[in-house]
């Protein structure tokens, strides 16, 4: 069985592999950004990067990023100890471009990783898009081969992410995992989707623009790639277990 240990660094290793640099968790505390408390998402150490603000010497990355998501925009502590998918703290694995790929590499890559490294059964998988980005349904069906009922069209914020009241955003592309029908749940956008039946293991965002107050909202300089999958989910579903 593969611990957590062998899915972080499977995950690093892989993408490492396709050119990313392996850049090491920030602290939990975030360096570079009044805005937030704590780190609650992978790409907050690369949010001057996709905004332009700041170059590095590298042009797509990998971490697994430590995080808190106990407040703000993005907070899971209601939930914490009543779902099977819910903390606090978690570690979020994620691969970045900065305007070196867009959506086909993105969606290539998760599907590669989930269905052949890891040899996920592609029938347990369903994704979302967001419901204006017929490029992103039709990606999905080519690359992934996935039935037009298996890629569900999400008209809400769901499929916008965005990082707090300001910074970078874009639509997003989540892939859900069937952990069977012993367990309650719905596909997304049913009326179940938040039982613990379809898990959603990893966020594909396709960022394309900065947020920068609540009227204005521009271009990035080019589009970029933020992913997030959470590693306590992915370990549960290789481990053959529902529960993180
Ligand atoms: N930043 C995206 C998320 O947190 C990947 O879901």
């Amino acid at each position: 069985m593969l611990t957590t240990n062998d899915i972080r660094r499977g995950f690093l290793d892989y993408f490492g592999a396709a050119g990313h640099r392996i850049v090491p968790s920030a602290p939990l505390v975030p360096q570079n950004d009044p805005t937030l408390m704590f780190v609650n998402a992978g790409m907050v150490p690369f949010k001057n990067v996709f905004t332009g603000l700041e170059t590095r010497p590298y042009g797509t990355a990998v971490s697994a990023q430590k995080c808190v998501r106990a407040g703000g925009k993005h907070n899971d502590l209601d939930n914490v100890g009543y779902t099977a998918r819910h903390h606090t703290f978690f570690e979020m694995l994620g691969n970045f471009s900065f305007g070196q790929y867009f959506k086909a590499e993105a969606i290539e890559h998760a599907w590669t990783l989930l269905t052949k490294v890891w040899g996920l059964d592609p029938a347990r998988l369903t994704v979302t898009v967001y419901h204006t980005d017929d490029e992103a349904f039709d990606l999905w069906r080519k690359i992934a081969g996935l039935p037009d009922d298996r890629i569900i069209r999400i008209a809400t914020n769901d499929n916008f992410w965005s990082m707090g009241d300001t910074g970078p955003c874009g639509p997003c592309s989540e892939i859900f995992f069937d952990h069977g029908p012993h367990i309650p749940g719905g596909p997304p956008g049913s009326p179940d989707e938040d039982g613990d039946r379809f898990v959603e293991i990893w966020n594909l965002v396709f960022m394309q623009y900065e947020q920068v107050d609540a009227g204005t909202r521009l271009d990035l300089p080019r589009p970029s790639i933020d992913t997030g999958m959470g590693l306590e989910r992915i370990a549960a579903v290789l481990q053959g277990v529902h529960d993180n």
